[in-house]
């Protein structure tokens, strides 16, 4: 079951013109919302960040948060799997003629739930490797937009190369990852890149900031230079849909001789107890 433009529909019943905005130019925006145990997991924060996505690209949102909530917990009464993610997209519509610039129309609203399987712990304390490629996406990368042709680049590498994760850096600076956020952790102090135009502020980002400092981790949002990436204590990477994991390989080095690391377990662990609470 998916919604589509007002409709509950089988997935194979749903389909959308070709004119629509979303299939010729990627113009639209998107959320990965993770659901445990039924429960919307920091939904108002991923509609704040919608929003701030749809004003970026002038996109009237379609719904009010609570019509939102309605369209997930309908969806959600469908799929009683423990774990989901919702994704939800939304583009600009579709015109009667392909052209760069728009007018005002109709947009399209998409909405499915994916199984979400996040790793155990113990899955994840085998560590994780990662490469490094310098970040060519645009300077907008705060926006969450489904045009995500250098995004689909790097993860192919990542696949191609049997890696976890492809690490971003622009003038010598970690941005993020092909779909994460990055952290490094040097000297008992955690950091990140600050948020801003290059690079998608993260939910799963926040809130492994809020565990750091209830770990009593200091965080420092100042982005790492590539050599204290490859020279780190510890290297994680962070996403709603992969929550937080350590990287203890990148680039064929070994972070920290391959060990993972104990400010990962304990923020691991707290992160744990958020999704509980
Ligand atoms: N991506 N940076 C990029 C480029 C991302 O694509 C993602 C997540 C993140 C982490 O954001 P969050 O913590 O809010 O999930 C950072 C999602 C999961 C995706 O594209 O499927």
């Amino acid at each position: 079951m998916v919604y589509l433009n007002g409709e509950f529909l089988a997935k194979n019943q749903a389909s959308i013109s070709v004119m629509d905005r979303g299939f010729l130019f990627g113009d639209g925006v998107y959320e990965v919302i993770p659901v445990y145990k039924g429960s919307i997991f920091r939904l108002q924060e991923h509609l704040q960040r919608l929003q701030n996505s749809l004003d970026a690209i002038g996109i009237k949102n379609p719904h009010t948060n609570q019509q939102w909530q309605d369209i997930f917990s309908q969806l959600l009464t469908h799929d009683l799997a423990p774990n989901q993610s919702l994704y939800l997209q939304i583009t600009r519509g579709a015109d009667t003629q392909r052209k760069h610039s728009f007018e005002s129309l109709t947009a399209t609203v998409f909405v499915e739930l994916n199984p979400l399987t996040p790793k155990s712990k113990h899955e994840l304390n085998q560590g994780f490797s990662a490469i490094t490629q310098a970040d060519f996406r645009w300077q907008r990368c705060d926006i969450k937009a489904t045009s995500l042709l250098a995004n689909i680049m790097y993860s192919q590498q990542a696949k191609q190369n049997q890696v976890e994760e492809v690490i971003l850096h622009r003038d010598q600076s970690i941005t993020e990852g092909a779909t994460s956020n990055v952290f490094i952790v040097k000297n008992n102090t955690l950091f990140t890149h600050p948020t801003g135009p290059n690079i998608l502020s993260g939910i799963t980002r926040d809130l492994v900031l809020e565990s750091a400092i209830a770990c009593q981790l200091p965080i420092q949002e100042t982005a790492p230079t590539l050599d204290e990436l490859l020279s780190a204590d510890e290297v994680w990477i962070s996403s709603s849909t992969r929550e937080v994991m350590p990287i203890t390989q990148v680039d064929s080095q070994p972070i920290n001789q391959g060990k993972i690391g104990t400010h990962w377990s304990n923020v691991y662990d707290y992160y744990q107890s958020l999704k509980n609470a």
